[in-house]
């Protein structure tokens, strides 16, 4: 019998694109197209098992090993530090984690900054670095709403296309770090399916590349 690869995906639109890539890159699934509400869906003739997740519990189930591999975005490896490795950069999903705030909004760093975000590892760790104080306000979504209700002084989020900034008045002022989707595998996995692994990644890497020169 051929050796399944469980593979997490993140559920919405980077996740239509990863599937996407896997499909094209010899990794298929009829059954996942089919209408229905079923969230696991295999292949055993390309040896794939796709279950869609929430973006942000990708690296749970890699790292827990009910998945062998998955795509997560930098954001949440950074954020969470989960204990897979990061295998590949699939060049997709990019945007930017920055901190932004109300036009005009001038530091005073003789005061606790306030910070509203749903990273708190990553807004924590980027100030400890700068020395400086903060207030972490954890909010679930809709961060932007904040500062513009003098919640907070600032936000650390996403920024992809800048336009939920722009139309509730906010600016970036700093860029973090840049965010891309990874491929990462679960560390047992990578030892036991290292050759059904690390053909895929193979694969993976080499669709990619191709797409990259074709823009
Ligand atoms: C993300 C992020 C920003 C927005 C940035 O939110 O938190 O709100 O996208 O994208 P833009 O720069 O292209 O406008 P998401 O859609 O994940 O929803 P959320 O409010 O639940 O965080």
């Amino acid at each position: 019998m051929k050796t399944m690869l469980n593979v997490a995906l993140p559920k919405g639109r980077l996740g239509e694109k990863v599937l996407d890539i896997f499909e094209k890159a010899g990794y298929d699934c009829p059954a996942i197209h089919e209408q229905n509400r079923k969230l696991i869906f295999e292949n055993e003739a390309v040896g794939v098992r796709y279950f869609w997740v929430k973006p942000s519990d990708v690296s749970i189930y890699v790292e827990r090993g009910a998945a062998d591999i998955g795509v997560a975005g930098k954001d949440i490896l950074l954020e969470y530090e989960p204990d897979v490795y990061e295998l590949y950069d699939l060049d997709i999903g990019k945007c930017r984690m920055a901190v932004a705030a109300c036009k005009g909004f001038r530091d005073n760093t003789e005061r606790t900054l306030r910070v509203a975000t749903k990273f708190p590892n990553i807004a924590g760790n980027y100030y400890a670095k700068k020395g400086r104080d903060i207030d972490i306000v954890k909010l679930n979504g809709s961060i932007e709403i904040a500062p513009v209700l003098k919640m907070t002084d600032v936000i650390v989020d996403i920024v992809e296309t800048g336009t939920t900034l722009r139309e509730n008045n906010l600016e970036p002022i700093e860029t973090i770090v840049p965010i891309s989707a990874r491929l990462i595998a679960n560390k047992v996995s990578y030892k036991f399916k290292h050759k059904e692994i690390t053909s895929l990644e193979r694969k993976i890497e080499q669709l990619c590349s191709e797409l990259r020169k074709e823009g």
